[in-house]
């Protein structure tokens, strides 16, 4: 399994952390995780983290909620973490105007600009959208990128639109949810060829699990969910997911 999202920078890791990723890497059949960074410090950390661990990698960048904490000489910061060979994307990065909407320009001119970086470095992005599908969209249409849509909830039209301008769609443990509903649909509609996974550990752990801490090793539930959902087997769905992870991330 590759886990495409996750953040084992979290507070939530601080009790255990190195115990935790050398098992999951060892004894649960974890073969990738991708870091994402949310701003400066957290990129770092994902980077360190990633010269630690062989199946470990880091995606840089600003996430939407912290546009304040961002100052215009990071995105230099950022972009000489990208010539670091375990920094495969700039991630993650977006538009989010679920708890804080007051922002949306501010919040844009940022995704524009680390959007401008994915270009001039060649870099995949991977993409926060939360309440605001209409103006993501805009933006990521302009440019000429490719990347994954994290933890994606929106409608299949939306799906669509993203499919065919060559984007990924990232499946977290939501799809496992008795309420999922949009998720669902998605999972059967997105192709072979387009589909990841991923945890957003601490967060959205899979049923049964729900609510507690999430790790990697809890992925397991959600490729489970996509096999039964696209009436496959697990193995199959987990060997398309991690040749799509290292196709999109060269990795
Ligand atoms: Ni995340």
């Amino acid at each position: 399994m590759i886990d495409i999202h996750a953040h084992y920078d979290d507070d939530a890791f601080d009790s255990d952390r190195d115990e935790l990723l050398q098992g999951l890497f060892t004894e649960k059949g974890v073969n990738g995780i991708i870091n994402a960074g949310c701003n400066l410090e957290s990129s770092l950390y994902s980077v360190k983290l990633a010269e630690r661990y062989d199946g470990m990698y880091a995606a840089v960048g600003f996430h939407p909620q912290e546009v304040d904490a961002f100052k215009e000489g990071d995105l230099e910061i950022i972009k000489s973490l990208l010539t670091h060979p375990k920094v495969v994307a700039i991630g993650e990065i977006g538009l989010d105007y679920h708890w804080v909407s007051d922002n949306k320009e501010q919040q844009k001119s940022l995704f524009r600009k680390q959007l401008e970086l994915a270009v001039e470095m060649n870099k995949p992005v991977v993409i926060h959208e939360r309440d605001c599908v209409a103006d993501c969209l805009e933006i990521v249409l302009d440019y000429d990128v490719k990347g994954v849509f994290h933890a994606f909830s929106g409608s299949k039209e939306t799906a669509k639109i993203l499919l065919d301008r060559g984007w990924y769609i990232s499946f977290p443990g939501t799809v496992t949810f008795k309420n999922a509903r949009n998720p669902v649909e998605n999972a059967l509609y997105v192709p072979d060829e387009r589909i990841l996974t991923e945890t957003d550990a601490p967060y959205l752990t899979a049923h049964p699990f729900r609510g507690k801490r999430n790790d990697s090793s809890y992925m397991r539930y959600t490729l489970e969910k996509l096999a039964e959902i696209r009436n496959t087997t697990f193995e199959y769905i987990e060997r398309i997911t991690e040749e799509n992870a290292k196709r999109l991330f060269r990795i």
